[in-house]
């Protein structure tokens, strides 16, 4: 077979068209085979051809050869790889696998229990509000009925700011019982409402922290009682801590209530650190005190109604019998992954 007898274009045609492995091979045979192949036989043949043709025969078939060489070694790559069909069999993805257990992040304890506060109280048609933690010494003290040589400000250490006017004071609020204030200043009685918020007292042991949660809540009406009080009182701490709860309510004193109690909750849990069977402050409440509705131009002779702020913290401490409050700061996962 002569070079211009071969139809080396056909051979370039059915390379590039193979479509196994073995069809290429078959081809490749075709070509370079070492007896038959037609390359072979046509780079043998170059002896025969007359010396002033030759060079030009040989240089014309080797561009032959090395092409098709190339095209081979291309053609197998790409018949190597996954075509199409293949990898839609093999990369499909079983949506019915199990993945592998993955740990989830949750809402740390104390936002999480600030939502079931909310939840409660809004069944019992309370509105939620928040307020500022810089407060001033006018909502924080004064209009509660605290004037600044009331001893009842000693009670709760303040973290002053320091401010250009001395005069101009500001702290970071000790209670959310200012919110009392500043709602009662924008909205008309009758009202119904709690405010959830970060709190700051110079103190720290197993029982207070420096900064801790209360919410604090308000209802106002023409003919709201103690007893009616009670009953929230009592529906919260069932709902929020245990059906079973045990407390009790002892009068106490809070300027901007009068009367004015407090409820304790008793310690659960057998471990000796639990302080089991002693019992927990965590509730301040009373009838709002006149001169308070007076101070957000409410007339004390038309309305009355009651206020209470609970201690998020201690409410959860009693609930999940955590012996100490700090444990809710320290960011200690072993402690966080078990609520
Ligand atoms: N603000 C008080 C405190 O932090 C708690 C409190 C007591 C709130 C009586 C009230 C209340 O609304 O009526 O110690």
């Amino acid at each position: 077979m002569t070079d211009q007898q071969t139809n080396w274009e056909s051979f370039d045609g059915r390379i590039r068209a193979a479509k196994t492995a073995e069809e290429l091979a078959a081809v490749e045979q075709e070509l370079f085979g070492r007896k038959a192949g037609a390359m072979t036989l046509a780079l043998k043949a170059l002896h025969d051809v007359p010396e002033a043709e030759r060079k030009t025969a040989a240089a014309t078939l080797n561009t032959w050869k090395r092409t098709f060489e190339e095209l081979i070694t291309l053609r197998r790559k790409e018949l190597a790889s996954p075509s199409d069909d293949m990898l839609r069999m093999t990369d499909r993805i079983d949506v019915s696998l199990e993945l592998p257990e993955r740990e989830r992040g949750h809402l740390h304890l104390i936002p999480e229990f600030i939502r079931e506060v909310e939840e409660v109280f809004g069944r019992l048609g309370f509105d939620v509000a928040t307020g500022p933690e810089i407060e001033t010494e006018e909502f924080n003290f004064n209009l509660l009925n605290i004037p600044r040589d009331h001893p009842a400000r000693d009670a709760q250490d303040t973290f002053w700011l320091k401010t250009k006017n001395p005069e101009d004071r500001l702290l970071l609020r000790t209670q959310t019982s200012p919110m009392q204030i500043r709602y009662m200043q924008s909205h008309k009685p009758p009202l119904r409402v709690i405010a959830p918020g970060k709190v700051y007292r110079k103190d720290s042991d197993a029982t207070h922290s420096p900064m801790f949660h209360q919410f604090e809540g308000l209802m106002i009406g023409e003919d709201v009682t103690l007893a009616n009080m009670k009953a929230v009182m009592i529906e919260a701490i069932r709902t929020l801590v245990s059906p079973t709860a045990e407390f009790r309510f002892r009068t106490g004193f809070f300027p901007f209530v009068e009367p004015g109690l407090e409820v304790d909750m008793r310690w659960q849990g057998d471990d000796a650190a639990s302080r089991e069977g002693k019992w927990l402050e965590v509730v301040g409440c009373g009838m709002v005190h006149p001169n308070v509705l007076k101070n957000c131009g409410i007339d004390p002779r038309k309305y009355q109604g009651f206020a209470f702020g609970f201690g998020v913290e201690r409410m959860i401490m009693i609930k999940h019998q955590i012996p100490d409050l700090r444990a809710f700061f320290q960011g200690d996962l072993r402690f966080l992954r078990q609520f």
